[in-house]
């Protein structure tokens, strides 16, 4: 009895501290940018597909170049090279900053 109330106030008080770290970070049009990397990327960077690199604890500096690279068209890639251009330097900095820390 005592054990399962404990998990779901653990449960509960995780779930609340990573929403608070998403608000905290993230402006709303930023919130959204970010949802569209996780659609492919996956929530943490991690995700299913062999065709899509992983992103998380990647290099925070190394996926801002990546990112800028794309924008200016020295990297290219029918997706990436779309997406990039979305983006500014700063919003690059702050997705790469979360995907670096993200863990599964
Ligand atoms: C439609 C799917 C899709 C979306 C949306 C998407 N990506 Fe990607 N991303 C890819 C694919 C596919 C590649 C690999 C491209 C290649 O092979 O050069 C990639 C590559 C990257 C890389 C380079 C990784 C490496 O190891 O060199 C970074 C960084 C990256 N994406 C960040 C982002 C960010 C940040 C966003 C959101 C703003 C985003 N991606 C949105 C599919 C996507």
């Amino acid at each position: 009895m005592q054990r399962q109330r404990n998990s779901r106030w653990l449960i509960a008080s995780v779930t609340l501290a990573s929403i608070s770290l998403c608000t905290n970070s993230f402006a709303a049009s930023d919130e959204k940018l970010l949802n569209m990397c996780k659609a492919c990327h996956g929530q943490t960077g991690h995700n299913p597909f062999p065709s899509i690199p992983n992103l998380a604890q990647q290099n925070s500096q190394y996926m801002v170049e990546q990112l800028t690279a794309f924008k200016n068209g020295q990297r290219q890639d029918k997706t990436m090279s779309k997406v990039a251009k979305l983006l500014t330097t700063e919003q690059m900095q702050q997705m790469a900053h979360y995907f670096s820390k993200g863990k599964d």
